[in-house]
C-alpha cells in the first residue's frame, strides 16, 4: 500500500512505523503537519491509500479525512480523549494503559477504533513510556489496522464505533495544565515527585522554583536524603544533577530548563546553576541512580559497563568519565567486557545542548567530539578482552559508531539506528566511522547509510552487517540473552585464540593506515563545520536544541516532493 505518515515531526514512533512498514514492503512518504495546506498538497502528490497520522499536535484538516481514510495513533485506551493522554495516565497512576489507531472523524479521537494495544505501566518517564510499550503497542496495531483496509474498503469488515465499545475504561480528559502538575514540597512524597516530574518528562517539565529561580524541572529519579534536611532543600550534587529533599526521602534532579535566562533549554541541572550549586556537596550515594555504574558476573568473567546519559547524550565531561570508566574495566581481571549504554538510549553522540550552552560554542563542538573520539580509541584500542556493544535502547549519529567500536555488536529487537551525521547542519562526523564504517559493510554500502539519512532498523542493521545480532523482544529478554552470550564468550575454549587474532588485526589495520590519521582526516572536516564559513552546523543545533517549529519536510523524507515522482494512478486513490 501507499502510506502518507502526517506528523508533527519525524519523532522516534514515526521513525519505527516508517522503517518496519517500509520493510513489510509498503511505499511510505512523509509529510510534517505544518499547514492545511501543505497537508492537503501532499495528500494529492502522493495519492496515498491510508494516511497513518502517529503523532499529531492539533486534528486532521477535513478536506483531507473526509475525502481519504486517515488512521490516527492516539496513545491511550480506547474511550481515552484529549491531548495529554500518558500524562494523565502517569498522574493517575493507571496500572495498565494502551495505544489505540482509530479513524479521524470531526470529534478528536472519538472516531471509530481500528486497534488497539493494552500494556503494564511502569514506573519511568513518560519519554520511556512512548519509547518503549506505547511504540510497541502503535506498530501492533497500525500492522493491524492496514490488515484491516482491502476488507474495509470491499465492505466485509467495518471499525468499531466508540458507542459500540463494550465498557471503555477511558473518557475525555483536558489538556494538562502546570497547576495540575505543581510539586508542594512541604507536603509531597518521593513517590508524588517522581510521578509529577515523570509524568511531564521530557516536555513540559514541571514549573517550579531553584534557588529562588523559575525553571521547569526533567529527569527524576529517587534518592537518599541526608540526616536533618528540610522537604524542599537542596542538599547535594553529583555530576549533572541536584538532590532535593522531599518529605519522606529526596529526589535527584538531573535536567531543567530555565524559562528566561541565556539558554532557555534543557541543561544539566548543575550547568543551569552552575554559580549557585558551587558550595553545595558533592553526594555519591544511591549508586543505581549514578550516570556510570559497574557490575561483574558472579563467576568474575563479564564485567558490564552501563553508561545511563539522559537523551543518549555525551558531554566533554561525560565521554571523560566514561573514559575512566573504561579503564577502571580494563584492569580488571575479565575476559568479555560489555557495554550497555542506557535503556532508552545506547548513544547519540555529542551533547549539542551543553554545547549550545557554551561561551564558545565552536571550542566546545571541539573538545566534546575529541572526548568522543577518546572514549572510541579506548574501545579499539582494548585487545586483551573481547567487547560488546549491548544495545539497550536506540542509537543515532556519532553514537552508532561509538556502538561500531566493539569487537560484537548487538541490538535489542525494535532498536532504531540513524548512522549517519548529515542531518545536523551536514556535519561531517567523526568517532573513527572512516574506518568502522567501512570494514563492517563496505565502502559502497557504507557511503549510501551516510547519504540516505535514513533510520535502520536494528533487524536490518543485523542482516547487511553492519551490527552482528539483533534478539530480545523486550528489554529483560535481551539482557538475558546478552548476559548467556557474553557468558558464552568468555567461556569459549577459542576465545585465547580470538583475541591474538584481534590483537593481530589490529596491528595489522595500524601498520595499513593508523588510527591517528584517520582521526585527523575527520577532525579537519568536523574543523570545517565548526570553525569554518558555512554556518549550517550551528544553525541546525541552534534549531534542535531549542526545537524550532519545521517550517518544511526534509526531501528524503517527502518522496512524494522529489521531483521526478510521478503518482501512478492518482484518481484512483481518492476513498
Ligand atoms: N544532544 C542533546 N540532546 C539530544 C541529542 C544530542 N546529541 N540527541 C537527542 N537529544 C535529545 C532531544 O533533544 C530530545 O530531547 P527532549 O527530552 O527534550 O525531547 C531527546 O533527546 C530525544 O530525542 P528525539 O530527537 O526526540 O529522539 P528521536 O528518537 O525522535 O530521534 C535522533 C533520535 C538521534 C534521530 C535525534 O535525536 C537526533 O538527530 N539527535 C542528534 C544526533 C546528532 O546529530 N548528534 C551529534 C553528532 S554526533
Amino acid at each position: 500500500m501507499r502510506i502518507l505518515l502526517l506528523t508533527h515531526s519525524f519523532n522516534s514512533l514515526t521513525q519505527r512505523l516508517f522503517a518496519e512498514l517500509r520493510d513489510d514492503g509498503h511505499e511510505l512518504s512523509v509529510e510534517f503537519d505544518i499547514a492545511d495546506s501543505v497537508a492537503e498538497e501532499a495528500v494529492a502528490r502522493f495519492a496515498p491509500d491510508v494516511i497513518v497520522a502517529p503523532f499529531l499536535k492539533r486534528a486532521v484538516p477535513e478536506s483531507i479525512w473526509r475525502a481519504h481514510l486517515t488512521l490516527i495513533v492516539h496513545p491511550g485506551i480506547v474511550g481515552d480523549r484529549g491531548p495529554s493522554a500518558l500524562d494523565w495516565a502517569i498522574l493517575n497512576g493507571e496500572v495498565a494503559w494502551g495505544v489505540t489507531v482509530l479513524q479521524a472523524e470531526a470529534e478528536m479521537d472519538a472516531g471509530p477504533v481500528w486497534a488497539t494495544r493494552e500494556f503494564a505501566m511502569r514506573d519511568a518517564p513518560k519519554a520511556s513510556l512512548y519509547r518503549n510499550e506505547v511504540t510497541a503497542g502503535a506498530l501492533d496495531a497500525v500492522r493491524e489496522a492496514l490488515g484491516h483496509v482491502a476488507d474495509w474498503r470491499a465492505g466485509r469488515w467495518a471499525p468499531t464505533a466508540l458507542a459500540d465499545w463494550p465498557n471503555p475504561r477511558g473518557q475525555w480528559r483536558e489538556l494538562i495544565r502546570q497547576t495540575d502538575r505543581r510539586i508542594d514540597w512541604l507536603a509531597d512524597s518521593t513517590a508524588t515527585v517522581l510521578a509529577k516530574v515523570r509524568a511531564a518528562d521530557g516536555f513540559p517539565g514541571v514549573a517550579d522554583t531553584l534557588f529562588g529561580e523559575p525553571c521547569h524541572l526533567f529527569d527524576a529519579q529517587p534518592g537518599t536524603a541526608p540526616a536533618g534536611a528540610r522537604p524542599g532543600e537542596v542538599v547535594g550534587r553529583r555530576d549533572g544533577a541536584l538532590l532535593r529533599a522531599t518529605t519522606d526521602g529526596a529526589v535527584w534532579i538531573g535536567h531543567v530548563k530555565r524559562a528566561g535566562s541565556d539558554h532557555p533549554f534543557k541543561l544539566p541541572a548543575t550547568q543551569a546553576f552552575a554559580d549557585e550549586v558551587a558550595q553545595l556537596p558533592v553526594i555519591d550515594a544511591d549508586p543505581e541512580a549514578a550516570e556510570i555504574g559497574y557490575r561483574e558476573s558472579a563467576d568474575g568473567a563479564v564485567g558490564f559497563l552501563r553508561f545511563d546519559f539522559t537523551n543518549g547524550a555525551m558531554s566533554t565531561g561525560q565521554c571523560q568519565r566514561l573514559c575512566e570508566a573504561i579503564q577502571a574495566a580494563t584492569a580488571r581481571p575479565t575476559r568479555v567486557l560489555v557495554l550497555e549504554g542506557g535503556r532508552d538510549f545506547w548513544s547519540n553522540g555529542i551533547h549539542l545542548n551543553v554545547i549550545e550552552a557554551a561561551a564558545s560554542p565552536a571550542d566546545e563542538s571541539w573538545a566534546n567530539i575529541n572526548a568522543m573520539n577518546d572514549v572510541c580509541l579506548a574501545l579499539i584500542g582494548l585487545t586483551g578482552k573481547l567487547t560488546v556493544a549491548a544495545m539497550r535502547g536506540n542509537a543515532g549519529a556519532g553514537g552508532c559508531f561509538l556502538a561500531l567500536a566493539a569487537d560484537c555488536v548487538w541490538a535489542r529487537e525494535g532498536v532504531v539506528m540513524n548512522p549517519h551525521y548529515k542531518n545536523m547542519g551536514n556535519l561531517f562526523g567523526s568517532e573513527y566511522w572512516t574506518y568502522l564504517l567501512p570494514r563492517r559493510v563496505g565502502e559502497a554500502v557504507g557511503r549510501q547509510i551516510m547519504t540516505d539519512r535514513l533510520p535502520l532498523l536494528a533487524r536490518k542493521a543485523a542482516a547487511i552487517g553492519l551490527i552482528d545480532a539483533c534478539f530480545g523482544a523486550t528489554p529483560d529478554d535481551f539482557a538475558h540473552e546478552v548476559t548467556a552470550r557474553a557468558q558464552a564468550l568468555a567461556s569459549d575454549p577459542a576465545l585465547a585464540t580470538r583475541l591474538a587474532d584481534k590483537a593481530a588485526r589490529r596491528a595489522a589495520d595500524e601498520a595499513e593506515r593508523p588510527l591517528a590519521d584517520y582521526r585527523a582526516d575527520e577532525l579537519s572536516c568536523m574543523q570545517r563545520n565548526f570553525y569554518g564559513f558555512d554556518p549550517s552546523y550551528h544553525v541546525a543545533r541552534y534549531h534542535f536544541v531549542v526545537k524550532s517549529p519545521h517550517s518544511w519536510t526534509p526531501r528524503h523524507l517527502a518522496r512524494h516532493r522529489d521531483l521526478g515522482w510521478v503518482c501512478p494512478d492518482a484518481e484512483e486513490h481518492a476513498a
